[in-house]
C-alpha cells in the first residue's frame, strides 16, 4: 500500500488517470486536490508505478511524488517548527548522506507563509540531521511537500470541518518522480529579446528529452512565426530556415542566418527543399495532418538528424487521435518520447529520429 500525489494538465487528467490504469496498478481511493493534482492510494509501492514508468514513460502525468508522512497543519507559525521536527524524525535516517537533496513543495491552500519559507526551514532541518549536500539545481533525492486541503473521514472529524491542511511528505530520487521540478512545473525566466511565450515549449522539450543539437547544424522550423523557436534555435548555433506564410518578428528576420520562406509547409516540399540536421514544426492544424506533414518531410532529414513536432489535440476522442497521429508518424520515424510538457497546452510534444 502507499500514497502518491500525482500532478498532470487539469484538461487532460482523464488521460492521465487512464495511464494509472494501464500502468497495471490498482487504484484504491483518489481524492481531488485542486484540479490535475490528485491524492492516490495504490495497492503497489510508490516504487513500484515509478519504476515501471522509468522504462514506459506516461505521456500526461506530469509528475508523481511518495506520501509517507502527512503532518496536520495549524496554518498558523506553529506550523515551520512542527512540520520541521516531524521531517527530522521520519526522514532524518532515510535521506542518503553522500547524495544530494532538495525540498520542493507546493501549496495549495492558503497558508501564513511561503513556500520558500517551507522549503528552507527543512532543508535546513534535513541537512543538520543527516550533512546531506543542498542542491536545488540537480539534486539526486527530493523531499516532496505538498500542502493542501483533505478530506476527513467521519471518525476523525470532531469539530464537524470537513477538511484538514496537511502537508503530504515523501522522499524519493529526482529520477522516479517523471520530473526533476515540483509538480512538473518548469519555468524558465523571461528574457527582454523573448519573441513568443511558445519559446518555453521547445527549450522544456530540448532539456526534457536531452537533446544536445549539432554545432552549426541546419535547421527548419516549420510554422515558424513569429519566430520564437526560430530565436532558441538560433541561439543554440543553428542556421535556420523558417518556413510560415505570415511575418516574423523584425529582430529574427533582420538575423542573416535565419531565412525566411514566406510560403506553407506543404509549398515548400513540392519546392525541392534542403536536408537538416534538425527539423521542428509547431503549425496549429489536426494532429494526424502534422503528422503526415512529418511523414511527407522525413526524407529531408540526414541519417543522423532529429525532429520535434507538436501535435494539436483537440476536445473530443484525443486518444484515439494521438494514437493515429502517432502510428503516422512511427512509419516514418523512431518515436523517442511522447510528452504533454508543462508548457503545452491542449498539446503533445513528440521527439523523433529517422529510422534506420
Ligand atoms: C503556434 S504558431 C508557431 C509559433 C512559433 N513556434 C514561435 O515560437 O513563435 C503556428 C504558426 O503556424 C503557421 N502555419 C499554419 N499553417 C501552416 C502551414 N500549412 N505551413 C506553414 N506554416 C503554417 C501559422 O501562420 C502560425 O504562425
Amino acid at each position: 500500500m502507499s500514497q502518491l500525489v500525482l500532478t498532470a494538465n487539469p484538461d487532460f487528467a482523464d488521460l492521465a488517470l487512464a495511464e494509472v490504469d494501464a500502468a497495471g496498478v490498482t487504484s484504491l481511493a483518489m481524492e481531488m486536490l485542486e484540479p490535475g493534482v490528485y491524492l492516490l492510494d495504490l495497492a503497489e509501492a510508490f516504487w513500484d508505478l515509478a519504476e515501471h514508468w522509468r522504462s514506459h514513460p506516461p505521456m500526461f502525468v506530469r509528475h508523481i511524488c511518495p506520501v509517507q508522512r502527512t503532518v496536520p497543519l495549524q496554518k498558523s507559525d506553529a506550523d515551520l517548527p512542527a512540520l520541521s521536527a516531524a521531517v527530522r524524525a521520519e526522514f532524518g535516517d532515510l535521506l542518503e548522506p553522500q547524495l544530494s537533496f532538495s525540498v520542493q513543495s507546493r501549496t495549495l491552500c492558503e497558508l501564513p507563509y511561503k513556500r520558500f519559507d517551507i522549503n528552507n526551514s527543512l532543508a535546513a532541518a534535513l541537512h543538520e540531521a543527516t550533512a546531506a549536500p543542498l542542491d536545488v539545481r540537480a539534486p539526486v533525492q527530493i523531499l516532496s511537500v505538498v500542502c493542501a486541503e483533505v478530506a476527513l473521514d467521519e471518525h476523525t472529524d470532531t469539530h464537524n470541518n470537513t477538511s484538514q491542511a496537511v502537508a503530504l511528505v515523501g522522499l524519493s530520487l529526482a529520477s522516479q518522480n517523471l520530473s526533476d521540478w515540483a509538480g512538473g512545473m518548469r519555468r524558465f525566466a523571461r528574457e527582454p529579446e523573448q519573441v513568443s511565450r511558445a519559446e518555453f515549449k521547445l527549450l522544456e522539450a530540448l532539456e526534457v528529452f536531452q537533446i544536445t543539437l549539432p554545432p552549426r547544424g541546419v535547421a527548419l522550423d516549420l510554422g515558424a512565426a513569429p519566430g520564437g523557436w526560430t530565436r532558441v534555435l538560433r541561439g543554440l548555433d543553428q542556421y535556420v530556415t523558417a518556413v510560415d506564410p505570415a511575418e516574423l518578428d523584425p529582430r529574427v528576420k533582420a538575423d542573416r542566418s535565419v531565412r525566411h520562406k514566406r510560403i506553407t509547409a506543404e509549398a515548400y516540399l513540392a519546392d525541392e527543399p534542403d536536408t537538416f540536421d534538425v527539423i521542428v514544426n509547431d503549425i496549429r492544424m489536426d494532429a494526424r495532418d502534422s503528422a503526415r506533414l512529418m511523414h511527407a518531410y522525413a526524407r529531408q532529414l540526414y541519417a543522423d538528424g532529429l525532429a520535434l513536432v507538436t501535435l494539436k489535440l483537440p476536445g473530443q476522442n484525443r486518444q484515439s487521435i494521438l494514437n493515429e497521429a502517432l502510428q503516422i508518424l512511427a512509419h516514418a520515424y523512431q518515436i523517442r518520447g511522447v510528452r504533454q510538457l508543462f508548457h503545452n497546452r491542449s498539446e503533445v510534444t513528440v521527439y523523433l529520429v529517422p529510422k534506420n
